[in-house]
């Protein structure tokens, strides 16, 4: 389908759809309707023609400017032309600054999404954050 139209959607699912999307990976969606069995609603996209998943707070909307044939698989480059998010998983400005990173920025731990790890075969969340990027650069920012 990708490679008819051209276009897909990037959905994150939380930590509450992993056995959604299990199953969306196991089955082929031309043998039965995933939408239905995993309880996803899909939802018009505002710059494509595949669907967002509402269940999913971001969905990326993405157009492919570039496949790459590796032998085994196809790799689709996509430019992510719109992003749809949940503002329930956007940091809260508790001390309303109207600073607008918290508009722009997703918290984490409120989005809880997750990773397969081939290697192992087992799907893994972030658990907590480690350090902030370029603290290493930055000692005037002695928060990690
Ligand atoms: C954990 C997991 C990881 C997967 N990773 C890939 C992948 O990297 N590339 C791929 O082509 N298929 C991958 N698959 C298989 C596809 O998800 C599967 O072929 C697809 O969902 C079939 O559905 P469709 O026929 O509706 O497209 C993976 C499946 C699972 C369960």
């Amino acid at each position: 389908m990708i490679s008819e139209t051209g276009e897909f959607v990037i959905n994150i699912p939380t930590e509450e759809l992993i056995w959604a999307t299990d199953y969306c990976g196991n089955v082929s969606g031309s043998e039965e309707d995933k939408f239905s069995v995993a309880n996803l609603t899909p939802l018009p996209a505002a710059r494509v023609k595949p669907p967002v998943i509402k269940e999913c707070p971001v969905n990326l909307e993405c157009k492919v400017v570039q496949v790459l044939y590796l032998g085994s698989h196809d790799c689709f480059v996509g430019e992510v032309v719109a992003v749809q998010v949940n503002e329930e998983v956007l940091l809260s400005d508790i001390e309303g600054t109207g600073d607008p990173a918290f508009r722009e920025t997703i918290d984490m731990e409120k989005c809880r999404p997750f990773v397969y790890l081939p290697g192992g075969g087992k799907y893994w969340n972030l658990k907590e954050r480690i350090a902030r990027v370029c603290y290493t650069k930055k000692p005037e920012a002695p928060e990690h």
